[in-house]
């Protein structure tokens, strides 16, 4: 059985998505650590309550690096084979990322290229898309810039707030996700310079 990591720093509506799915037997594998930097997350309490392997590494006042190999560490150690960024607010270094190689998945809340960073949402509203939606790719070293697996869209509205959209975006996201990781897990894709297409 494969080996899922899910690393988070908040509410950690995506990683419970995902750990339904593994529940109901959708996805094929176990969830083997869920790490957050935050002590406050409330994916973390979510995810013990679930009764799953928990691990909270905090990032406040340490060195990209010097934390991304305590969560490496961690990660190794619990064997796992992929990871996935839920909802985790930080940037990966150059040595996270060769540690795990096509091995790490970001979920993002716009349809990149557009809107990459923080507040994608916002960004979207601001800039007067009629179109937005998410992504999910793999992590590469740069912001939101790694081969996109699946999108999905979804329409801005007149009378959307901030908020609304984030939620139309937000049911998309649990949806995609999962299909992403089915993706990989069962081999069904190649990946040809950006390209991510189906066996
Ligand atoms: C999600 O909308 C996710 O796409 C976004 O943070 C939210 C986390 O929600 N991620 C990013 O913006 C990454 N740049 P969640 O904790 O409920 O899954």
């Amino acid at each position: 059985m494969k080996k899922l990591g899910i690393l988070l720093s908040g509410r950690g509506s995506n990683f419970e998505a995902i750990a339904r799915n593994v529940q109901a037997g959708k996805i094929p594998a176990e969830i083997a650590l869920v790490i957050s930097n935050k002590p406050e997350a409330l994916g973390l309490a979510r995810a013990k309550d679930m009764g799953l392997q928990t691990l909270c590494i905090p990032s406040k006042g340490k060195e990209r690096e010097a934390f991304d190999r305590e969560v490496v560490a961690a990660l190794k150690e619990y064997r796992v084979d992929l990871v996935c960024l839920a909802g985790f607010m930080r940037i990966l270094s150059p040595y996270f990322v060769r540690e795990f190689p096509r091995r790490i998945l970001n979920i993002h809340p716009a349809l990149l290229p557009a809107f990459p960073g923080e507040n994608a949402q916002r960004q979207a509203m601001d800039y007067g898309v009629k179109f937005t939606g998410c992504t999910v790719h793999l992590v590469n070293e740069g912001v939101d810039t790694g081969p996109i697996i699946c999108q999905a869209v979804v329409p801005v509205q007149d009378d959307d707030t901030e908020q609304t959209l984030a939620a139309r975006i937000l049911k998309e996201e649990h949806r995609i996700y999962s299909e992403a990781i089915c993706l990989l897990l069962d081999d069904k894709v190649r990946i040809e310079g950006r390209r991510v297409l189906r066996k």
